[in-house]
């Protein structure tokens, strides 16, 4: 249940407490307020939740509950406007701090969503970790998400909604929420295709996938997310997989809809939509390690096909829908959140085209400032495990948020400040530990050589209409993101 809470410095806290039972008591019949009272505590009942107060020698503390943060809201505002009116010789300061079940409710709202950060700098205000619930848990310091990621006995808890049918192809048997011995059988066969040489290899293809996309821009103005932050990863990790270019544009709508399995549970619900990606990129996938199995390439489905019987059939399937997920729509996001945040800091435009800052450095303060994926969840596997010295429950729900540690004030000074000259970035978006992200290196590479190449060939790239975020807390995007190549 949302709650809050509020410490007023006052030497006159059982003045206060007693004005209020009064006030209380004379008004009960108007807006049903009931009351309980103690010579130092006292409970106001309201319509819409109830307020504890309590009292000490030099402060009156405030407790609001109600069942949602609407409610919560309306408590905060009359108890607030109250104690005000009455306390308004002694100037009264009175300052709320939401509880991490009432900042949990407020992530999952449109406009938490639209702009968590706020949020995120309420739950530092919190401490590093907490509790949500009795066995739930919300963690946003960075050295404590870092904690819980690198810890195996934290383990990965899918969020669903899963398909209905036990027959679909679902992401939870992929690597992603896999845990020993099952993860490192498989991060073993597929790091073997994404190891730093491999992925160096990957430049010259990037870059010609990148000018061809460059030559093909026109129209006045153009999706940026249509035209090029979608095309580019589903054409390089299309190629990895060997998928052909005809079948890559299907994919979008596809990875969307099958995508909801990431998000908080209070934010779906089991979603038809999702049942039918799921179906589709099943029958895909079959047909595609079918004709691999027969006919071998020199392509990605190749590759982990003839590991027969390391991967079960299902599993196979599971990660060849995740690399292709989780492949294009993030690197998407993070081209889509690069171009946004260059728009709104022309300086750092002109320094990557003149070369003077890498954009390898910007692309970090890009991933830190508006990560691509905010959110990750894990389990307590065992007992006695702690997160910053707060004891968790074995099968605790623990929300690691992402974004929050991104933006840790004890990491980063100033933290809400785009700054591409930081040193030692090293944000936590890309996970860390055992589940860190395999596409990681691909990614940046992917961002590094696309950013400069559009900044020097549209030097007077500029936004059209305002882009349209998309509702989503987890992977964090632009559904569109409207641009005049050569200026207005
Ligand atoms: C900007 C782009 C990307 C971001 C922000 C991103 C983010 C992440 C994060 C946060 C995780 C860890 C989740 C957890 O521990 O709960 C992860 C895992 C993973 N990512 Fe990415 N990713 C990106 C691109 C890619 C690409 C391009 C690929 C593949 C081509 C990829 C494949 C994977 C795989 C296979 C895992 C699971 C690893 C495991 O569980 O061992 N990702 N990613």
């Amino acid at each position: 249940m949302p709650t809050s809470r509020a410490s007023v410095r006052t030497a006159r806290a059982t003045r206060y407490l007693t004005q209020l039972r009064k006030h209380t008591d004379r008004i009960r019949h108007h807006n049903g307020a009931l009351t309980e009272w103690s010579d130092t505590e006292g409970t106001i009942e309201l319509p819409w939740g109830r307020c504890t107060l309590r009292t000490s020698r030099d402060e009156l503390t405030l407790h609001a509950e109600a069942e949602n943060n609407e409610r919560l809201r309306r408590v905060q505002d009359a108890i607030t406007t109250r104690l005000q009116t009455i306390g308004r010789r002694d100037a009264l300061t009175i300052a709320w701090t939401r509880s991490a079940a009432s900042i949990v409710e407020a992530l999952t709202a449109p406009a938490g969503r639209a702009d968590p950060f706020p949020l995120y700098a309420e739950a530092h205000e919190l401490g590093p970790v907490s509790a949500i619930a009795d066995t739930w848990f919300l963690v946003s310091g960075y050295a404590a998400v870092d904690q819980v990621l690198r810890n195996p006995d934290f383990g990965p808890s899918p969020r669903s909604p899963e398909p209905r049918n036990p027959d679909l192809p679902s992401m939870s048997r992929s690597i992603l929420w896999a845990d020993p011995p099952d993860h490192g059988r498989m991060r073993s066969l597929m790091s073997q295709v994404f190891t730093p040489r491999r992925v160096a290899a990957l430049r010259p293809a990037i870059e010609t996938a990148v000018e061809s996309l460059l030559d093909g821009l026109d129209g006045d103005p153009v999706d940026f997310m249509d035209r090029f932050a979608f095309p580019l990863p589903i054409t390089v990790i299309g190629e990895m997989l060997g998928v052909p270019p005809s079948d890559r544009d299907r994919f979008r709508p596809l990875a969307t809809d099958l995508t909801e399995a990431l998000e908080l549970p209070a934010l779906t619900s089991r979603s038809t939509a999702a049942e039918s990606a799921a179906r589709e990129l099943g029958e895909y996938f079959t047909a595609l390690i079918r004709d691999r199995r027969a006919h071998p390439r020199d392509d990605l489905v190749s590759a982990l096909v003839t590991t027969d019987g390391r991967l079960t059939d299902d599993q196979l399937l599971a990660n060849l829908i995740l690399l292709l997920v989780a492949g294009f729509e993030t690197t998407t996001n993070l081209l889509g959140n690069g171009l946004a945040l260059l728009f709104d800091h022309p300086e750092v435009a002109s320094a990557i085209r003149s070369g003077e800052l890498p954009a390898e450095q910007f692309v970090e303060e890009v991933l830190r400032y508006d990560s691509p994926v905010q959110i990750t969840t894990r389990t307590a596997r065992t007992e006695t495990l702690t997160i910053a010295g707060t004891p968790i429950p074995k099968g605790s729900q623990v929300v690691l948020l992402i974004g929050a540690a991104n933006r840790d004030p004890s990491r980063y000074p100033d933290p809400d400040r785009f700054d591409p000259s930081r040193r030692d970035t090293k944000p936590l978006s890309f996970g860390a530990g055992p589940h860190i992200c395999l596409g990681n290196a691909l990614a940046r590479l992917e961002a590094a050589i696309a950013f400069p190449r559009l900044l020097t060939r549209y030097p007077a790239i500029s936004p059209s209409t305002p882009p349209t975020r998309r509702d989503r807390l987890t992977l964090r995007g632009h559904t569109t993101l409207p641009i005049h190549l050569n200026g207005v």
